[in-house]
């Protein structure tokens, strides 16, 4: 699988001797995450055909099973301030967007913060997750990204399996997941390039991208649930909300926030 996937590489892809294969591990990021506090450079990747503790957003696990998927995560050190950072998953996301694109020849639509959607079912997810140092710069960020290749409904579990969707059952047909491996660092390491120099571009793809624009939503915050229409993305990549009970309109930034279509998943 590595050398197929370093096959499929464009050539100035620029972090190719820090790509890591696993035919199993806990989790991606949980690795990447070690490997920062061992000091691993910049662009150091880490890729899996099956993790046993996949973990996802708001402390929820990530299914990921073998054969399946692509469950790939690559480390990040920008020693910036973490405010500067604040539009990094929107920025995955759109990478991701990008490189499924580049792979299949379908762009998938943006749920904000990220995931990625086809046909209103979700295709694959994005955890990013930083660390600081003692002077409360940025030490590592780890993005993660799953991306469901291969299942049909019958894999999910039955609990997912309205709202759960693979690549292949979009498309109809099988996917070349190492193509689409190499496709998702070489997007990764694009995104990096123009991180801090192309933000505004980006959020301007990422608002075309995004399908919870325009839409009535339930935004869930532990047990409170609040109804409103997303009306734009922010300057950092926060969601804009009128909220339907006082009219308010006010940004809800990704941290512990869930979004729901009023009416399902999207
Ligand atoms: C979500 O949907 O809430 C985010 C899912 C992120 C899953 C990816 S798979 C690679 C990396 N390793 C993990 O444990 N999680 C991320």
């Amino acid at each position: 699988m590595l050398d197929r996937i370093l096959a499929a590489l464009p050539r100035d892809y620029p972090w190719q001797a820090g790509i890591q294969y696993f035919d199993s591990i806990d989790s991606t990021n949980t690795y990447l995450k070690k490997q920062a506090a061992l000091g691993a450079p910049h662009g150091t990747a880490a890729i899996a055909d099956c993790q046993t503790l996949g973990r996802g957003r708001l402390g929820r696990s990530f299914q990921s099973p073998s054969g399946c998927g692509i469950y790939l995560s690559v480390l990040l050190r920008p020693n910036c301030p973490p405010q500067d950072l604040m539009h990094l998953t929107c920025a995955a996301a759109e990478a991701m967007c990008d490189a499924v694109e580049k792979a299949v020849g379908l762009r998938p639509g943006i749920k904000w913060t990220n995931d990625l959607v086809v046909g209103n079912r979700k295709i694959a997810g994005i955890l990013t997750e930083n660390g600081l140092n003692a002077q409360g710069l940025v030490d590592y960020a780890v993005i993660g990204t799953g991306i469901n290749c291969c299942q049909q409904p019958e894999d999910f579990p039955a609990e997912l399996r309205s709202t759960a969707g693979s690549l292949s059952m979009a498309l109809g047909r099988s996917v070349d997941r190492p193509e689409l491996a190499a496709q998702m660092l070489a997007a990764l390491a694009r995104m990096d390039d123009a991180l801090f120099t192309g933000k505004e571009r980006m959020l301007s793809r990422y608002r075309q991208d995004c399908i919870t624009l325009g839409k009535e939503i339930s935004l869930v915050r532990g047990t409170e649930i609040r109804h409103g229409t997303a009306l734009d993305i922010g300057p950092q990549g926060d969601l804009i909300v009128r909220f339907s009970d006082t009219g308010e309109v006010a940004p809800v930034s990704s941290g512990e926030v869930s979004v729901r279509g009023l009416y399902g998943y999207v």
